[in-house]
Order: structure tokens, then sequence, then C-alpha cells
């Protein structure tokens, strides 16, 4: 059986993961890794201004440059493609791998699963990559999505450490540890058995629901409600930053976008989940539950 694997990770973390997935079929398998390199690459550690400058473009979902993919096959028996969503867009790197003819035609006819290494917030990012898989002609069996399980606002103050210093640690001593866990990174090795199991049992096109029964996808109601308001905000606010482009005000309102990024995230979410799970949720719970099984399904719904 010969598998593509293609990843983008700045810290690491994600091919953590994928080594972890992958290890299971070591024995029956030829892979084929393959790292998608940005032509000019992101920092990392990151400062407060790139990090921002990388927003547009992520969630308008516009391709960079990167480096030349090197294939050894044309064709390949399973493709799995380790992604990290950026705003809640599938990150630019991965956006650019799927403008690439060479992969795409690795993708097509092929069948797919997407290996996630987020904070807590991949459901857009994973609807856009559902949409990149479907137009390459590819079939996605399954999606294997991994989080950083603690509080919203405590791993958003976490991971903003790691990103901004380049090291997974505790801020202050204080926070809990920023990204996937150790223990969860670990695990990812028993979803890549029951998926290669799945595949010697001629099962694979049932592995999802198999990895939903079996607990591996959580969806919180709170990131549920916010990935649901959210991305439609930041779509209005790529667009107006990409439109004063034009006036040398980009800049600006990035500053803006920051500010606001801050309060939306700190104070006005926070407030809105508070009315909402009192007055709210207890009439909304049918709907949740069919998001949620929506969204930890590979199906895509069209828009
Ligand atoms: C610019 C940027 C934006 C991010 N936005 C999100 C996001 O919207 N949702 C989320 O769950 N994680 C987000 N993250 C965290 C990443 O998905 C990922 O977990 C982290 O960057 C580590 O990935 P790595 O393997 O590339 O080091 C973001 C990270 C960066 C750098």
């Amino acid at each position: 059986m010969k598998v593509l694997i293609t990843y983008f990770t700045q810290s690491g973390q994600l091919k953590s993961i994928l080594d972890q997935f992958s290890r299971p079929f070591l024995d029956t398998a030829e892979i084929d890794w393959v790292e998608v390199k940005p032509t000019n690459p992101f920092p990392f550690p990151w400062t407060s201004e790139s990090f921002y400058q990388a927003m547009p473009e992520t969630v308008l979902e516009q391709p960079m440059a990167i480096s030349p993919l090197q294939f050894k096959h044309e064709k390949y028996d399973l493709v799995i493609i380790g992604y990290q969503p950026w705003f809640l867009s599938p990150s630019l790197p991965l956006t650019s791998l799927f403008a690439q003819e060479e992969f795409r035609k690795r993708v097509f006819g092929t069948q797919i699963i997407t290996v996630i290494g987020a904070r807590n917030m991949w459901l857009n990012a994973q609807e856009s990559v559902k949409r990149f898989i479907q137009q390459s002609g590819g079939k996605l069996v399954a999606n294997i999505p991994l989080v950083d399980k603690h509080p919203n606002l405590l791993s958003a103050v976490s991971i903003v450490h790691w990103m901004m210093t380049g090291k997974k640690e505790r801020k202050w001593g204080v926070f809990p540890l920023p990204g996937v866990s150790d223990a969860d990174i670990k695990s990812a090795s028993k979803c890549g058995e029951l998926v290669l199991n799945s595949i010697h049992n001629g099962k694979l096109n049932n592995v999802q629901e198999q990895l939903v029964a079996d607990g591996w996808i959580n969806i919180p109601t709170t990131i549920l409600f916010i990935e649901q308001r959210a991305k439609k905000l930041f779509r209005l606010w790529a667009t107006l930053i990409k439109r004063k482009e034009s006036s040398g005000n980009r800049a600006l309102w990035l500053k803006v976008f920051r500010v606001y990024l801050v309060v939306a995230l700190y104070m006005v979410a926070p407030i809105l989940l508070t009315v909402y799970s009192i007055f709210f949720r207890p009439f909304t719970q049918r709907s949740i539950n069919r998001k949620k099984a929506y969204f930890c399904s590979i199906q895509l719904q069209s828009e």
C-alpha cells in the first residue's frame, strides 16, 4: 500500500501527531512524506505584527508561493493530509498546497484522511478543506482533529505565549501547557490502528462513524457557538483590510482588527455565551446536537 502524508508545521507539533498516527502503518505501507514549505517562510516564533499580517490572505484563502513538491509516485492508495487551522480557516500553506496541480492530481480519485492539530477551533477550516478535496475529486473518508482540551480562554492565553516565544511551556508557570497534550499526541497511534484495521477489513468508508462512536471527536457547545458566528465576521474584516491596502492603510486596519479580536474573544463572547446558556440553550439543544453530528461527520453541506 502506498501512502502519501503531506503536512506543514512550525513547532513540529503536527509532525509529532502524524508520526504517531502513521506508526501502525509502518509494517505494511510505503509512506511518502511531503512537507509543504512556503517560499517566504512565516516566522516562528511570531511577532504580533507578522501574526496579524497573515490574517486577510488566510481567511480569503489566497494561496502563496511554496517550494516545488517532490512526490515519489504518480498515484497513492491513501493520502493523509495533516494541517492546522489559522483564523478559523485552513493555514495558508495548506490552502497553497491545494493550489498545486501536482498535488490535486494525487488527490483525484483517492481516499483522503485529514488529521488536524488545532487549539480548539477547527470546524470552519475543515469545511473549507472538505470543499478543496471535493473540488479536487478526492474522497474524504476520515477526519481526526486533535485539540488543546483546556478551557477556551486559558488556552487562548497559553497559545499566544507559545506562538510569540516559540516555547511550549506554562506561561508564568500558571497557565496550562499550550497545544495538544503529549498524551493525546501519543493516542493518535490508536486512531491510526483503527483506520488501518478498517482498511484491512474493507470498512474504510465507515471508519468516521467508528471514530465518533469511540469518542475521538468532541465539540464543546461554546466552540460551536463561536465558530458559527466568528467566521462570517473574519471574512468581513479580511475583505475590508484588503480593500484598505490600495490606500496604504493595511497596517492601521490590522491594528484595529487586533483590538476587535481581543475584545470579541475575552469580553463579548463570554457575555453572549452566558446569556445564551441561561436563556436560549435549553430550547436549541436538538439543533445543537444535529450541528455537532454534522461537524463530526465527513459530509459536506452545499452552501
Ligand atoms: C496565525 C495562527 C492562527 C491560528 N488560528 C487558530 C484557529 O483559528 N483555531 C485553532 O484551533 N487554532 C489556531 N491556531 C493554532 C494552530 O492551529 C496550531 O495548533 C498551532 O499553530 C501549532 O501548529 P504547528 O504544528 O504548525 O506548530 C493558530 C495558529 C497560528 C500561528
